[in-house]
This record gives structure tokens, sequence and C-alpha cells, in this order.
């Protein structure tokens, strides 16, 4: 069974004695903690890490690292090795995390091979992952989430690595006080799994534990907690105080209920493209509530963009009016983004018709792409934008994301 974790990264906090205080407060009420479905783990500078061992021994309490290098010994000045760390009990090694790619200049590559590394000696890597706010105000939340993903984890692809672990940590969120709300969080962690699924085996993703970090507290956790997706949380600040980090591993992990529509397909881009542009046209619109289609309007409407959609063979789609064709549309409304929802033989004369139109994108599935359809646009300066729709990104339910 997989179980949640609970991990505590100190960062650069705590001399021997200060470690020494916390583990007298903490184990004296681990009791209070159910360790049948969860492990709780500790990363502690490096230096008290002997300590922690000692303290922590015939406990189930894990120990973590945060950062280790990826060679077992050698000329790398400043750094530890995973063996040294191994032979001190550690088990988890945090890597990745954005205060080094932010403070010390970490690269991808840099992370990638610390992942093999660890990995390769036994120990079980927790790659950090997150957009900065700059990133999220700008809709690259996904693709800098993606690339970190599969950058860093691109050595471990052809072992089919079973146990590492995710930690979805929005550089926003973190040591602010302000938490990605736990809807936030959950979609991020729900793209994650998805993307994970181009690296590893179905098998194996199911089994990843994907973290949440940032401004996690035992005011936040019981919510987060509740997320489908989300399997446990690295906690930074708060894993500094023992009652509050006792207060976060105690918690009673209680699961959303969530109805999975049997066709549920959402593309996530879709989510992020629209909000730079107000007026969507949507090809192919479903009056169906279980199809992606639906879903997409019923959220863009949600969030207050004027939706437009067209299908020949029906009349209102949640109390809009629809279209039958794309030459049939309001002539006042300019859409900045067309959507198409149609099979590949359909495509290339909805793309001649909307390129009349002159979107500023248009939005497809790459399963149906035309590749032809695609010059069309581009040769029009359109930008296109194709979307694995067809490899279906299950979101739990319209109500349940979309609330
Ligand atoms: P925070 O840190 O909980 O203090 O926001 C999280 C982290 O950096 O892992």
């Amino acid at each position: 069974m997989k179980k949640y974790l609970f991990a505590g990264n100190w960062k650069m906090h705590k001399t021997q004695k200060e470690t020494q205080q916390f583990f007298n407060e903490f184990l004296s009420k681990i009791s209070e903690i159910d360790f049948s479905d969860r492990e709780i783990m500790i990363a502690p500078p490096f230096t008290v890490l002997p300590i922690v061992q000692k303290l922590t021994e015939g406990t189930p309490i894990k120990l973590g690292a945060q950062n280790a290098c990826w060679a077992k010994e050698g000329p790398f000045t400043g750094e530890i090795s995973p063996i040294m760390l191994k032979e001190l009990g550690v088990e988890y090694v945090i890597l990745g995390h954005s205060e080094r790619r932010h403070l010390f200049g970490e690269t991808d590559e840099i992370i990638s091979k610390r992942v093999e590394g660890v990995y390769k000696c036994g120990l079980i890597p927790i790659l950090c992952v997150g957009e900065t706010l700059e990133e999220r105000k700008n809709y690259k939340t996904l693709e800098v989430v993606g690339k970190q993903l599969f950058e860093g984890l691109k050595k471990l692809e052809k072992i089919e690595a079973k146990s590492i672990v995710i930690a979805y940590e929005p550089v926003w969120a973190i040591g602010t006080g302000i938490n990605a709300t736990p809807e936030e969080a959950e979609q991020v962690h729900l793209f994650i799994r998805e993307k994970l699924k181009d690296i590893f085996s179905k098998e194996i993703v199911e089994n990843i534990r994907i973290l949440y970090g940032g401004s996690v507290s035992p005011f936040n956790i019981k919510d987060l907690m509740k997320k489908p997706n989300i399997d446990g949380v690295l906690v930074g600040g708060a894993s500094l105080d023992p009652y509050k980090f006792l207060e976060i591993c105690k918690i009673r992990v209680k699961k959303e209920i969530c109805m999975l529509p049997d066709y549920s397909a959402i593309p996530f881009e879709i989510l992020e493209i629209p909000q730079k542009y107000k007026n969507i046209v949507i090809v192919g619109a479903s009056p169906k509530s279980e199809r992606p289609s639906y879903i997409v309007m019923e959220y863009l409407l949600k969030q207050g963009f004027k939706v437009v959609p067209v299908n020949p063979a029906v009349k209102e789609i949640l109390g809009q009016k629809v279209y039958p064709s794309l030459l049939e549309i309001p002539s006042d409304f300019s859409p900045e983004v067309i959507v198409i929802f149609r099979r590949s033989d359909q495509v290339l004369p909805i793309v001649e018709a909307a390129i009349k139109l002159k979107p500023k994108v248009i939005w497809m599935q790459e399963g149906i792409v035309n590749e032809q359809a695609k010059e069309l646009a581009e040769k029009e300066n359109i930008k296109v934008v194709m979307n694995k729709c067809f490899k279906k990104i299950h979101l739990m339910s319209q109500k349940y994301l979309f609330k």
C-alpha cells in the first residue's frame, strides 16, 4: 500500500542543542501519530544528521538529507556523497528544491545527475518542481513544471525507477504564508501524475507519491490532504516547531469522494490559454455534461469569458445560443481563441473558416491534428496549440474542480 509521506525540511536551521530540544518534545508525543498509513521524515542540516539518527533509532521516523552529489566520491569540494548519507541511515534526499535552483543556480542538468546518482545508491530522491509567481502570472505553470519533471527524471527513464517522490512546491508559496489552495495544488498534482505516465508505466505512476510543499501548516493540512492526488506534504517552516509538525503529522486523512465521469478528458493547457483572452469560440461544443467540450465551456463561462458554441445539431448549451457554423457567428464577436473539438477528417474546412476570423490561437487535439490545417493557420501567423486530449487527463468531476 502506498503510504502518505509527511516530510519536514529544516533547511539551514537548528544547532545540535536545538535539534536535541526538538526531539525531546517531538518524540515524547509520537505515539499520537498513526504510522499505519504514513511515513514521517525529517531532513535536517547535514551537520546534525548523526545526532538525529541516534535520537530516532528504534522509532519509525525516517531520515532525509537536503541535497546530495551524483558521485560516490571524488573531487567535489563542498558536496556530500549519497554513500556517506546512506551510512548515516538517510533514506530520502530532497533534490532540486527551489532554493537550490534559484539561490544556488542549480540547473535541470545538475539536478537530473543528482537524481540519478542518489537513486542508484539506493536512496529515494524527492524531486522538487514548481513555478515562480511571474511564471504563474504568465500562465506558464504547467509548462515549467512539465519541463522540470522531464529534465529531472530523464536519466531514470530507462531504469523505470520505482521509488521516487515528487514534490510540487510553487515558489510563490514557499515561506510566504500563502499556500496554494487545495484546488490549485490538486490541479498541478493531477497534471504531474499524467505527465509521469509519459515517462514510467501506469502501475509505477500510481504508486509515486506527489507531495505538496509551500506554507503547509496545521491550519491547511486537512484540506490539502483531502485531495486525491496529494499524497503527502513537504513542510518547511512549520517543521521546525515540534508541536506544529506533530499537529500536521497527526492529521486524519479523509480523501474527498470524487465521481469519475466516464469521459472526463479535459485538456489542461486550455485552462491556461484563454485567461489571456476574452472571446472564445468552441467548435463542436456538446450539450452532454460529461463531454470535454461541455466541461471546458462550463469552466470558461464560470471564469467570466465570452463563449460562443458552434454545432449544427444543437440550439442551446448552458444558456448560450449555438451557431451552426463558424461562418454564422455574430460579426461583432471577434474570437481570440478558436477551440476545435472535431475529428481529423473534419478539421481542415473548419480551420479554413477559422482563419478568416483572424483569431490569435487555434486549439486542437494532438491526436486528430491534420498537419495541413496546422500549416495553413501558422502561415497566417496564428498560434496553433495541440493538446494531447486523447491521452485523457481525468478531472475528478466538474463540481469538484470548478466549484
Ligand atoms: P515552507 O517551505 O513550508 O516554509 O513554505 C516549504 C519548502 O520549502 O519545502
